[in-house]
């Protein structure tokens, strides 16, 4: 049995610890918030993950997983550590490196035997080499240890899944022999695993997640298009999709993206290339656009309303950035409430598991223990987050509940059709808008169509 030592037990750590006791190791969760280790050891979560908590406790159970405040336990006779702490954004967008910098001072304190040290986190080109350096500087007696960059590319609310089914495992390093037996670990996976430099490793990462948040982006700006021009941007993406070249994937129009790693990632990128000199064109249209698509939703509600949003009550459908998880970093609800509250509405929102999160960062806001309740005398309900719960409302009883039949569906997840047919005032993004009043393609100036021949 491997011993591996995972430190920092947020969510990637967790997810990572988890995943490599089930696969038979012996892992040890470190964590300096005695609280949480305290917590995890009672088989308590400090987040929430589909399918988490049963795992980690089946592996804690089958002596495979613990939990710890020590390095010097937790690092005992481990071959690997893996590095899994956060890197939030510091007040230029570039990632802050303290827990960073000091976990490779812990493990370079209290290591005892040869490690090989992994980085999970996503972190700045150029970390690996520093946390290298880092190690050496703090190290008490000169025991060899490698680093090698993994990037980790799961998502929340389906990161079980993505652990043991990984597209791809990217491994960097300038120890080839490290890097191989950390692919070893990773074997059982069955996923291709590619070995690079450490440096390059570290920008897959950064690239891959920044590519997403592009094709994000580029679908809203096509959604804004379609709104002016009558077209309906979910058939487009469709019609996109079909192509291998361009592929059917995240490419849902919508409120924008949010979270702990996409603003946070493209901000990191666009900030390094800076101070390199370069300019990041793309990246920045990427996060601009994505900025407006708030701004926008509460435009669109205004407009259904009838240009104001004065005392109108404006109900929030989903709080979280996405479904099947109460994580409500850099949620599009967040702004999305502070604009309509600044334009004068009141304010109320239901969410199935973020609204106590949700409450600690908008406390201004009404909160109501369903979606019926939500809708209740309501001006018009904005669909924030495409909970499944959302997708199978009784329509007509939300519709009898409403003051105003006004739905805004940031997230596309009712038919038009079938809303107008019901007798809502409905619009979608980039779908459900009337084709413009005059019929010629924009910009045509002529009277008639010209003779063919
Ligand atoms: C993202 C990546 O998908 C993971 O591969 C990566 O490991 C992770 O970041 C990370 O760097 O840790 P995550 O933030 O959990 O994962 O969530 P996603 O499911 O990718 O969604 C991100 C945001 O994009 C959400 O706000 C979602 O609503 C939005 N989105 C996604 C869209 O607006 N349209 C789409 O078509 C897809």
């Amino acid at each position: 049995m491997r011993k591996i030592a995972v430190i920092g037990m947020g969510y990637v750590g967790l997810v990572t610890a988890a995943g490599f006791a089930d696969l038979g190791n012996r892992v040890v969760g470190v964590d300096i918030v005695e609280e949480k280790i305290a917590q995890l050891r009672e088989g308590k979560l400090p987040i929430y993950e589909p399918g988490l908590e049963e795992m980690v406790c089946r592996n804690m159970q089958a002596g495979r997983l613990s939990f710890t405040t020590s390095y010097a336990e937790a690092l005992d006779g481990a071959e690997f550590a893996f590095i899994a702490v956060g890197t939030p954004p510091g007040a230029n967008g570039e990632a802050d490196l303290r827990y960073v910098e000091a976990a490779a001072r812990s493990i370079a304190e209290n290591m005892r035997n040869p490690l090989i040290v992994v980085n999970k986190s996503t972190v700045p080109v150029g970390t690996g080499d520093w946390v290298t350096q880092v190690i050496k500087k703090y190290q008490k007696e000169p025991i060899p240890f490698a680093v090698v960059s993994c990037p980790e590319f799961l998502r929340e609310g389906s990161a079980l899944y993505d652990f043991m089914h990984p597209h791809r495992i990217v491994l960097g390093s300038s120890d080839r022999e490290a890097a191989e037996k950390v692919a070893q670990l990773h074997l059982p996976l069955r996923a291709p695993i590619m070995i690079t430099d450490i440096r390059t490793a570290e920008m897959i990462k950064y690239a891959s997640n920044a590519f997403l948040a592009t094709k994000i982006s580029f679908i809203n700006e096509i959604a804004n298009i379609c709104e002016a021009l009558g077209a309906d941007v979910k058939e487009v993406a469709v019609g996109m999709g079909y192509d291998p070249r361009i592929g059917p994937h995240f490419l849902e129009a919508g409120l924008g993206f949010g979270g702990s790693c996409f603003p946070k990632d493209v901000q990191a990128l666009a900030y390094a290339a800076r101070v390199m000199g370069r300019h990041p064109q793309l990246l920045e249209a990427v996060l601009e656009i994505n900025q407006d698509r708030r701004r926008m939703a509460v435009e669109r509600v205004r407009e259904m309303l009838g240009g104001s949003l004065r005392n109108h009550v404006v109900g929030l459908l989903g709080l979280a950035f996405k479904p099947n998880t109460d994580d409500m970093r850099e949620a599009p609800s967040i702004d999305i409430a502070r604009y309509l509250l600044e334009e004068g509405a009141h304010v109320r929102a239901y969410d199935p598991i973020a609204m106590e999160n949700a409450r600690r960062i908008l406390p201004e806001i009404e909160y109501f223990p369903d979606p019926y309740s939500l809708a209740e005398g309501a001006d018009a309900l904005i669909v924030v987050t495409e909970w499944n719960e959302f997708k199978h409302l009784d329509l007509k009883r939300i519709k009898a509940l409403m003051r105003r039949p006004v739905i805004y569906d940031g997230r596309n997840i009712y038919d038009p059709q079938t809303m107008f047919d019901l007798g809502f005032i409905y619009r979608g993004v980039g779908r459900g808008y009337p084709p413009p009043a005059d019929p010629r393609p924009p910009g045509l100036t002529m009277e008639e169509p010209a003779a063919l021949g």
